[in-house]
C-alpha cells in the first residue's frame, strides 16, 4: 500500500477513552446506532428538519431530486442567502454587537504581545460586506453567477469578500494564498474569472509575503482578467499597479455610500455558491462546485452536532480559508451559529513554539479544530510549551485532514486537553463540503477511541467495501463509500461533467467513491486510512502527483518524472520525485536546487519534494504504466515485498531486476 500514517495491524479498535466531562452526553455504541438507522429511515425528513431551523425567503417544494443522479439537487424550489442568514439575522438580534471575529496579526511586540489585532463585531462585519458588494455590483459590474477569484491571506477581508460575493449571487474561487503564479493563473482561467481581489502581501514566520507580485505574474497568463482589487495589509509603498486594471481596496471604494445597503438577492438552493480548485489524479486541478441550500444545511448541521457551539464559546478553526476547512468551517459555520471566532494570519511557530497556546489562553478559546500535522509538529516541540499557558477553557477538540496517528491523538488528548475534551477526528473532503464521519459531542459522544474518526454521522450512509462494491467484514480494509447523496455533496467539476460522473460515480455504481481505505471496527467506527488513488496528503494538503509529474516535465531538463507520496512521522506524507532527464544533461546538485524551486514557482512550497533521485529510466509495465510500488520500496528503502499483486503484465522476476537496478542507481 501506498505511505499512510496509520497502520492497520495495530489499531486501538479496543481501546475505549471516556471521561467525566461528557459523561452525560456519552451514548453507548447500540443506542447511537438505533438513532442513526431512524435518520436513515426517514431520510429526507431528516433534512428537511434541519433545513427548517435556517431561515428561508421561499421554502423548497422538494427535499430531493434524485431524478437525474448522479445529479442531485437539494431543497429545490427553496430560496435563501448565506449573507442573510451569517449576517442579517444576527444584527436584528442582540448578537448585533456581538464580536463574530477577533484577528490577530503575525508580528507581536519585544514582551511577544500582537502588534495588529481587529475585533469585528456582527454589525461591522454587515456594514463592511454591505460595502463591498455595493463595490462589486456598482465598480465592477459583477452580475449573479459571474466567478470572482480571491488570492487573499489570512485577514478579515477575506470572508468579508466571500459574503459580499454570495449576497449578490456571484460565484467565488478562493485560491489558496500559498499557492504560485501559475496555479493562481490556472485557476483564474479555467474559472473565467474577470475581477482578482488580493492583497499586497502578508507576513509569514517573520518574513513579508509580496502577494501582488504573485498575482502580477499570474496575469501574464491569464488575459481575461479585467480588473484587480488590493487590500493593503500591510501598506507596502512599492506596490507596482497596472493603470486601469488595478486598484487599491480605497479606491476600489470609491463612491460606495458609507452605510451602503444591498438587497442580498433571492438566490435558488441550488445556485453555486462557490468553486473550490482540488487535486485528483490527472494533471489538471478540478473546479469543484457547491450549492447555497444544500451547502447551507449540512454545515449547520455539522456545527452543532461536531462542535456543539454555543453563545459563550470562543471557537478557533486553525485551517486557512484557501481550503474547504476554512469555507465550511470558518467562513460559513461559526457565523451561521453566530459564535465569536478567531482568526490567526501567521505561522504557529511564531515568534516561538507557544504561539497557539498564547492566542488559546488570551481569547480562552472552548473548541479548537485543527489539523494531525499541526499536532505532531507541537509534539516534537515538546510538552512544555503548552505548560506555559491555560488551556482550560477548552472543551472540544477535533482534527482534520488527514488521520491522526492513535501516538498523536493521545498527546494532543493529555497535553492541549488535559484529558477533560471531546476530541475526534471528522472525516470530509472538499467534495463532500462537510463532515461526514465523526463524535457529535453537541448531539451524544460514542465512546472515543485514539485515531478513528468514530461512525458517520446522523443522516449518512457511509460504507466500508471490497473491490466488487459488497461490504467487507469487519476489521478489514477496504474503499471508503457513501451510498446515498447528502446536502453539502459536490454537483460536478466546473466545465466538465463526464470527469464527475468518471471519478466519482463510476467505480462502484450507485455510491460515492470518496478514494481512501478505510476499516470499519466490530462497533462500526470508521477509520480511514489513507488515500487509495494517486493522491498525497501532504501535511494535510492535498496534492496530485501526475499534478507534480507535469509541473516536473514542464521543466527543460526533464524527460520523464515519477511522483510517489512516502510516510513522514510530521507531514504524514511527502513527495518524492524519480527523474529521467534528457539526453545529455547532468544529474547535479545544482540542477536538483533548480528542479526544487521550479516546483515552488509552479505549484507552490508546499509540494517541494522531499527527494530528487535521478535514475536512467522509470521502472515500467509492458503496457506502459510506471511501476509505483517499486518506486515506494526504493525509496522507503524496504523490500519489495508481497509480489502475489504485482502491477498487471509484470513477472516477478522482472519486478525484482527492475527493483534491483533501481535501487542501485538511487544509492549512487
Ligand atoms: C482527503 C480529503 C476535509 C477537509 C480537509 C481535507 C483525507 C480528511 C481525514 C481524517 C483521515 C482524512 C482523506 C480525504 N482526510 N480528513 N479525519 N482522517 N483522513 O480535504 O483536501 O479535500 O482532502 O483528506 O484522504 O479523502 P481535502
Amino acid at each position: 500500500m501506498k505511505g499512510m500514517s496509520l497502520e492497520s495491524e495495530n489499531l486501538p479498535f479496543n481501546e475505549y477513552v471516556y471521561n467525566d466531562r461528557w459523561r452525560s452526553r456519552t451514548l453507548d455504541v447500540k443506542s447511537y446506532w438505533d438513532l442513526h438507522r431512524r435518520s436513515i429511515e426517514s431520510f429526507e425528513e431528516f433534512w428537511a428538519s434541519i433545513a427548517r431551523e435556517l431561515e428561508w425567503f421561499k421554502p423548497w417544494d422538494k427535499v430531493l431530486d434524485a431524478s437525474n443522479p448522479p445529479f442531485y439537487k437539494w431543497f429545490v424550489g427553496g430560496e435563501l442567502n448565506l449573507s442573510y442568514l451569517a449576517l442579517d439575522r444576527h444584527v436584528k438580534t442582540w448578537r448585533k454587537n456581538k464580536l463574530a471575529l477577533i484577528w490577530e496579526g503575525e508580528p507581536v511586540d519585544q514582551s511577544g504581545y500582537p502588534v495588529d489585532r481587529r475585533k469585528l463585531t456582527y454589525y461591522d462585519m454587515w456594514r463592511e460586506v454591505n460595502r463591498v458588494a455595493y463595490m462589486l455590483r456598482n465598480n465592477f459590474g459583477v452580475r449573479k453567477g459571474d466567478r470572482i477569484t480571491i488570492y487573499l491571506p489570512m485577514i478579515p477581508e477575506l470572508p468579508i469578500v466571500m459574503y459580499a460575493a454570495w449576497r449578490i449571487g456571484a460565484i467565488t474561487s478562493v485560491v489558496f494564498s500559498g499557492f504560485s503564479a501559475d496555479a493562481l493563473a490556472d485557476r483564474i482561467n479555467d474559472s473565467q474569472s474577470r475581477l482578482v481581489i488580493t492583497a499586497d502581501g502578508f507576513w509569514r514566520r517573520g518574513k513579508v509575503v509580496r502577494l501582488k507580485d504573485i498575482v502580477d505574474k499570474a496575469l501574464e497568463k491569464a488575459p481575461g482578467v479585467e480588473n484587480v482589487v488590493v487590500y493593503r495589509r500591510l501598506g507596502l509603498n512599492d506596490v507596482p499597479m497596472t493603470e486601469g486594471r488595478d486598484w487599491f481596496w480605497e479606491k476600489a471604494l470609491a463612491g460606495v455610500p458609507h452605510n451602503a445597503y444591498v438587497e442580498p438577492e433571492r438566490l435558488e438552493s441550488t445556485h453555486p455558491s462557490y468553486i473550490l480548485y482540488t487535486s485528483g489524479t490527472t494533471g489538471k486541478p478540478k473546479g469543484i462546485i457547491h450549492d447555497t441550500g444544500g451547502w447551507a444545511v449540512h454545515v449547520y448541521a455539522t456545527m452543532k452536532w461536531v462542535f456543539d457551539v454555543r453563545d459563550d464559546d470562543i471557537y478557533w478553526c486553525t485551517a486557512d480559508i484557501g481550503w474547504v476547512t476554512g469555507h465550511s468551517y470558518i467562513v460559513l459555520g461559526p457565523m451561521l451559529m453566530g459564535a465569536t471566532q478567531i482568526m490567526y494570519e501567521g505561522a504557529p511557530d511564531f515568534p516561538q513554539p507557544d504561539r497557539w497556546w498564547a492566542i488559546i489562553e488570551r481569547y480562552g478559546v472552548s473548541i479548537l479544530y485543527t489539523s494531525p500535522t499541526a499536532i505532531r509538529t507541537f509534539m516534537r516541540f515538546g510538552e512544555e510549551w503548552p505548560r506555559k499557558h491555560d488551556l482550560s477553557t477548552l472543551r472540544i477538540i477535533h482534527s482534520v485532514g488527514e488521520p491522526i496517528n492513535p501516538e498523536a491523538w493521545r498527546w494532543a488528548y493529555t497535553n492541549l486537553g488535559s484529558q477533560n475534551v471531546a476530541f475526534g477526528s471528522t472525516w470530509w473532503m472538499t467534495e463532500t463540503g462537510g463532515i461526514v464521519i465523526s463524535h457529535a459531542p453537541g448531539l451524544y459522544l460514542a465512546p472515543m477511541k485514539p485515531g478513528t474518526n468514530g461512525p458517520p454521522l446522523p443522516g449518512f450512509e457511509v460504507d466500508v467495501v471490497d473491490e466488487s462494491g459488497k461490504p467487507a467484514p469487519p476489521g478489514v480494509r477496504g474503499y471508503l463509500v457513501i451510498k446515498r447523496p447528502w446536502p453539502g455533496m459536490l454537483h460536478g467539476i466546473w466545465g466538465d461533467p463526464e470527469r464527475y460522473i468518471k471519478t466519482y460515480w463510476s467505480r462502484f455504481p450507485g455510491m460515492f467513491y470518496a478514494g481512501d481505505y478505510a476499516i470499519r471496527d466490530q462497533d462500526g467506527y470508521i477509520w480511514v486510512l489513507g488515500r487509495a488513488d494517486e493522491v498525497i496528503k501532504v501535511a494535510g494538503h492535498r496534492l496530485g502527483t501526475y499534478e507534480l509529474e507535469s509541473a516536473f516535465i514542464s521543466h527543460p531538463a526533464v524527460a520523464e518524472a515519477a511522483v510517489i507520496g512516502v510516510p513522514d512521522p510530521i507531514k504524514g506524507e511527502v513527495p518524492i520525485a524519480f527523474i529521467v532527464l534528457k539526453q545529455g544533461v547532468a544529474g547535479t546538485d545544482e540542477l536538483r536546487k533548480e528542479l526544487r524551486q521550479h516546483i515552488r514557482n509552479t505549484v507552490g512550497p508546499i509540494a517541494e519534494p522531499a527527494q530528487i533521485f535521478f535514475v536512467s529510466k522509470l521502472p515500467k509495465t509492458r503496457s506502459g504504466k510506471i511501476m509505483r510500488r517499486l518506486l515506494r520500496a526504493v525509496a522507503t528503502n524496504s523490500p519489495l515485498g508481497d509480489t502475489t499483486t504485482l502491477e498487471d503484465e509484470t513477472s516477478v522476476e522482472e519486478a525484482k531486476r527492475a527493483y534491483e537496478e533501481l535501487k542501485r542507481e538511487v544509492s549512487q
